[in-house]
């Protein structure tokens, strides 16, 4: 079967209710996604297993849920309003804003770049293939290149050029074009006049000229206060981390917390992001899972904490969430990419349909950066003091593990579509997800609507509700083969068949008081007795 391709996840999830695009009855608003009722069990259970894995389960961890609204002074202390900011261009004629970093990626996936990489042969490219390609193909991909707009006048300055560039050779028939690069060459098609402007940087989506490239802070700003224009400056935090730094002497305190020991958090989070996209990958509101975790200098080896760090989060991601280990890779930052505050950090790395991208921060050494600042910006002393010595007094240093809700929720769907091939030749697509993870536990379904037999699937569902904590999902509507399909499609595990041998009018379908398990992998049917139902259930959660 073929690699998922982003559409089949975001075909799947609208139409069995996972995830929908938001204001959708308005003409949507870009890059807003609403969670309908299968997306929000799921992403509220990657949530749950976070906090188990991480709060639950550890003796050194605390929770926290601070406010989405924070004292301005919050940001200027972290450094937000001085420099969370991305170096963006726009585009002089279509008006779109493109980061930089995010350009070379853009133009690559473009239709009008794609076109174009069908003349570029061999470094070699000749001013009339270019020429012809401006009239005709680029128009309509990319309007606004100087090719297009003015071919003779981009031609002649090459042809000049040519004449004197060292690098280019000319051909006795043709002028021939030699570049290191397809990325060089469109600079040149974007550039009217290469002495009045130097090379232009032309724009992904209609090939008009990029302004150079100024820093935009990415933070929404918004006013507390009833009176427009009265109000004081507030910004939604554009990271949950700050609201643990500024809580960390109420928790260390209330909860008699001994370093090392570490606080998490999940919440929204805000960012005027330049370039989302890729369904839920970047979208300007989303959640984050974050943990800070404080620890003595002195008295711990950063270096060893840094590799336990990058081990549990690797192991939340690949052993509780079930993503597959060949689809997941560790990635050091380079010194130039550390943010402002962070000595080392590693993300996790998830090879989507789109390639590979972050997936979270395994870790980040933040040092005593934070508490400092706060420190310095609140006038308060946010300093720890030894239980063992109340002499010593130290500023914590931070390992920071972030996680995204939507992004990690997002590499769960990806991960668990599948399409298989039936031993009949039929194709079913089925959500392998990990059996914590499905958002419905278990289906009843009764084989026919007929009255008494829907009568007494309900009475194996209301048996279920009653006694275990399984969601579950009651479905009579259309043939039992179809919604054996609806169940796979959503990820079931279990499905439970009540047949007319459960109501002793069929021996050959089984036993009264007998119904059919449906195990989604397996496809196995297995026919038990429903006094043994719940423990055949419980059973299979165990493993
Ligand atoms: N406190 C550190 C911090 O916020 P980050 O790398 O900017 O670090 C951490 O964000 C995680 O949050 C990312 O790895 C990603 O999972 C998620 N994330 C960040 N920006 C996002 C966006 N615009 N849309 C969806 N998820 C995002």
């Amino acid at each position: 079967m073929p690699a998922t391709s982003l559409d089949q996840v975001v075909s799947l999830c609208k139409r069995r209710g996972f995830i929908f695009p938001g204001s959708e009855i308005y003409g949507g608003l870009a890059n807003t996604w609403d969670y309908g009722p299968l997306g929000v069990e799921l992403k509220n259970r990657v949530k749950r297993e976070w906090w188990n894995h991480f709060i639950h389960k550890q003796t050194d961890m605390v929770g926290l849920d601070a406010s989405i609204l924070m004292n301005p002074k919050v940001w200027e202390a972290s450094g937000h309003v001085g420099s969370f900011a991305d170096l963006i261009s726009s585009c002089k004629h279509c008006k779109k804003m493109v980061r930089e970093d995010h350009w070379p990626e853009l133009v690559e996936n473009s239709h009008w770049f794609q076109s174009l990489a069908k003349l570029y042969r061999n470094e070699e490219v000749s001013l009339l293939d270019l020429k012809a390609w401006g009239e005709k193909d680029a128009k309509t991909l990319a309007p606004n290149l100087a090719i297009v707009r003015n071919p003779s006048v981009t031609i002649s300055w090459l042809a000049e050029f040519l004449e004197n560039a060292s690098k280019a050779t000319k051909d006795s028939n043709e002028d021939i074009l030699i570049l290191s690069s397809m990325k060089e060459l469109i600079k040149y098609l974007a550039t009217e006049q290469l002495a009045t402007t130097g090379l232009l940087m032309p724009c992904p989506y209609c090939g008009g000229e990029l302004t150079p490239p100024k820093p935009f802070n990415l933070m929404f700003k918004t006013q507390q206060g009833v009176i427009e224009g009265e109000g004081t400056d507030i910004y939604l935090r554009p990271e949950t981390a700050q609201g643990i730094f500024v809580n960390f002497l109420n928790v260390s305190q209330s909860m008699r917390m001994r370093l090392p020991f570490g606080i998490g958090q999940i919440g929204k989070a805000f960012r005027n992001e330049v370039t989302p996209g890729n369904f839920t990958f970047r979208t300007r509101e989303f959640e984050q899972m974050e943990i800070e975790y404080f620890f003595d200098p002195e008295r711990e080896d950063w270096k060893k904490l840094y590799e336990q760090w990058k081990a549990r989060s690797m192991e939340f991601i690949q052993d509780v969430l079930g993503i597959s280990k060949e689809n997941l890779r560790l990635r050091d930052h380079e010194p130039d990419e550390l943010a402002h505050y962070a000595k080392g950090t590693t993300d996790i790395e998830y090879n989507f349909p789109f390639g590979w991208g972050e997936l979270c921060a395994a870790v980040a050494y933040r040092s005593d950066y934070d508490l400092k600042q706060h420190e310095k910006f609140s006038g308060q002393s946010l300093q720890y003091t030894d239980p063992d010595d109340a002499q010593r007094k130290i500023t914590p240093h931070v390992m920071e593990p972030s996680f995204g809700s939507d992004r990690v929720t997002l590499a769960v769907l990806i991960d668990a579509y599948t399409e298989e091939e039936l031993e009949n030749g039929d194709v079913r697509t089925v959500m392998k997800f990990d059996k914590r993870l499905s958002p419905i536990d278990i289906a009843i379904l009764p084989l026919s609507k007929k009255e008494h037999l829907v009568a007494k699937a309900k009475e194996v569902h209301e048996m279920l509700l009653e006694h275990t904590n399984l969601v579950t999902d009651f479905d009579v509507t259309g043939s039992i083969g179809k919604r054996y399909r609806r169940q796979d499609e959503i990820g079931t595990p279990l499905c439970i068949t009540v047949d007319f041998g459960t109501i002793g009018e069929d021996s050959e379908q089984g036993d009264p008081d007998t119904v059919t398990i449906r195990d989604r992998d397996t496809l196995e049917q297995k026919r038990v007795k429903i006094s043994d139902l719940r423990a055949e259930i419980a059973e299979y959660w165990k493993n």
